[in-house]
């Protein structure tokens, strides 16, 4: 989050002066930075984005496999790309898990593994108005969400997936 600010900074800076030295008006230049940086979402970690606002869901999905499924991958396996795709949140996009020591927050499956990244829509305005989140890069997970792992990529993969069944113990309580 913080690179991304000094990023648009720096951008906009350049744009400022390209602007100045072309006599171009500056204003296009700002509107396209918006874009850019709701795009660059990135992942915000259960712990400093999500836990304080919905500390019910945070606790309730710290106690399921989820949370743990780093813990999983013994050995080389631990830093193995095609483990850690579906083992930790966000491997290999801009801003997602990258090792236990730089990211710890974003070891096994996390809140927005499932959510989306939330660095654009973790704000309370926005929280606040569905639309508003949606727009921003939430997500409302479903059966097509959890066959992004449940699938026969996993080496442990039973064959079926039974998404009522697993909403029920691999989630987190969720309001009727
Ligand atoms: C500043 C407080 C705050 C933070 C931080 C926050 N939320 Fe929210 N969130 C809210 C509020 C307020 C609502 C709307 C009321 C509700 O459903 O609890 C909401 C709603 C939601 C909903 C339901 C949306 C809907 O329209 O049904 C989801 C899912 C969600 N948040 C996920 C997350 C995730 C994942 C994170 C971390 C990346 C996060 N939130 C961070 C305050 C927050
Ligand atoms: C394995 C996927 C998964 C993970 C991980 C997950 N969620 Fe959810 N979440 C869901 C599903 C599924 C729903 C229900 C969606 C619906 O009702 O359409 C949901 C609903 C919600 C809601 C809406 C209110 C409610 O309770 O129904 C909030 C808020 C929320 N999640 C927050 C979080 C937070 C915070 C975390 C991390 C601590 C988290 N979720 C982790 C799948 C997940
Ligand atoms: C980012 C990948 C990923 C997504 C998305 C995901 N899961 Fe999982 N899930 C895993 C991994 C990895 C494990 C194994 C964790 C462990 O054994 O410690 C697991 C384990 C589980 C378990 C424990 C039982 C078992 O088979 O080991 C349940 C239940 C479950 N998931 C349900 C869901 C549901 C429901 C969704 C969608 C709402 C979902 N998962 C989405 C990766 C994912
Ligand atoms: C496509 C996503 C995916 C990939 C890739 C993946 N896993 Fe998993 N892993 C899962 C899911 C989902 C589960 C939960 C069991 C299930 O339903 O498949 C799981 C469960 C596990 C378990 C617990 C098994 C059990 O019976 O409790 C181990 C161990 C594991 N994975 C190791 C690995 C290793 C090692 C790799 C890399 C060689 C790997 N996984 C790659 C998704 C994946």
């Amino acid at each position: 989050m913080v690179g991304t600010a000094v990023t648009i900074l720096m951008a906009g800076a350049v744009g400022a002066v390209a602007a100045m030295s072309s006599g171009v008006a500056a204003e296009p230049e700002s509107a396209v930075i918006a874009e850019h940086e709701f795009q660059d979402a990135s992942y915000a970690g259960h712990k400093d984005g999500c836990r304080k606002c919905h500390l019910k869901e945070h606790r309730s999905w710290s106690k399921t496999p989820h949370a743990n499924a780093l813990d999983r991958l013994e050995g080389e396996d631990a830093n193995n790309p095609e483990c850690l795709q579906c083992h930790t949140t966000g491997y290999g996009e801009p801003g997602g898990f990258t090792s236990i020591d730089d990211t710890p927050q974003l070891a096994g499956v996390t809140c927005e593994s499932c959510h989306g990244p939330g660095s654009a829509y973790r704000d309370k305005e926005t929280m606040k108005d569905h639309d508003a989140s949606v727009a921003a890069g939430l997500e409302m997970p479903n059966e097509t969400t959890c066959r992004g792992c449940h699938n026969e990529q996993s080496p442990n993969f039973s064959g079926s997936f039974d998404f009522e069944a697993m909403k029920e113990e691999g989630v987190h309580d969720i309001k009727q």
